[in-house]
């Protein structure tokens, strides 16, 4: 089955129709710049464009970087703080006339890897992090995810974790690769003190360059970089979609 993926991110908003079985883009990524202010409004015309691009008339699954809970968004971390308290499903949804999923990016981002990435028939827990302008999170037990866990906001040494450690960090405060990973390591100790997972799975953009980090990283647990970078996003939204919309 195909189902549309639309990854809303800070700086741009792209889409792609995906191949539910396969992960496969079935016509290539169409991608436009997230508007400024990013509002409910502006970013829904937006996704409306990326419908209209592919004459898309099927579901949708699209991932927001915010808590959402039955189409709410509930927070606004990264995010335009109007967005509070919007159902972007049904906002999405009355602008393109398709029925709409919406969901945590890094709980999409997840999905994706479980499904068809570097967590694929895993059994056990596994914890997912995207590190980019913020640190996603998403966990799952079997396969099973528990949404909207925002461990990135994490304290610690007084600060959220995502304010120390995300790849935005690295690049705003010029930090080595080394001085990051310790940053991230220490995340990454209190990820296992609380949870004790059996594997963790790092994604976002910077796990494009996994080499340069992932052997300074020091886990119990088993640590592999995310197979899908920045198609996670729009495949595991259409593919939670897909779990989600009635048929
Ligand atoms: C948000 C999360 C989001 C993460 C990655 C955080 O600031 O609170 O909901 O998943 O950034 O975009």
């Amino acid at each position: 089955m195909e189902i549309l993926g639309i990854d809303i991110g800070g700086s741009g908003i792209k889409g792609a129709p995906v191949n539910i079985d396969t992960g496969e883009f079935t016509m290539e990524r169409h991608r436009i710049p997230t508007p400024q202010p990013a509002t409910p409004e502006a970013v829904a015309e937006v996704v409306a464009e990326i419908v209209q691009h592919f004459k898309w008339q099927g579901k949708i699954g699209c991932t927001f970087p915010a808590v959402i809970k039955k189409g709410v968004v509930h927070t606004a971390a990264n995010v335009d703080h109007t967005w509070i308290g919007t159902n972007g499903e049904q906002l999405i949804s009355a602008k393109t006339g398709c029925p709409v999923y919406l969901l945590n990016d890094a709980d999409a981002a997840g999905v994706a890897e479980m499904e068809l990435g570097a967590g694929k028939e895993y059994q056990g827990t596994v914890i997912v992090h995207t590190f980019g302008t913020g640190i996603g999170s998403a966990i799952f037990f079997d396969g099973q995810l528990l949404p909207n866990t925002e461990f990135g906001h994490l304290e610690i040494r007084c600060k959220e974790a995502e304010h120390r450690a995300s790849a935005q960090n690295r690049t705003d405060e010029g930090l080595k690769w080394k001085t990051w990973a310790c940053r991230v390591n220490e995340f990454l100790a209190q990820m296992e003190t609380l949870f004790w997972p059996d594997l963790f799975i790092i994604g976002g953009g910077v796990s494009r360059k996994h080499e340069k980090f992932l052997p300074l990283l020091k886990t119990r647990a088993e640590i592999v970089p995310a197979q899908m970078q920045n198609q996670a996003g729009i495949i595991g939204a259409a593919i939670a979609a897909g779990k989600q919309l009635d048929s």
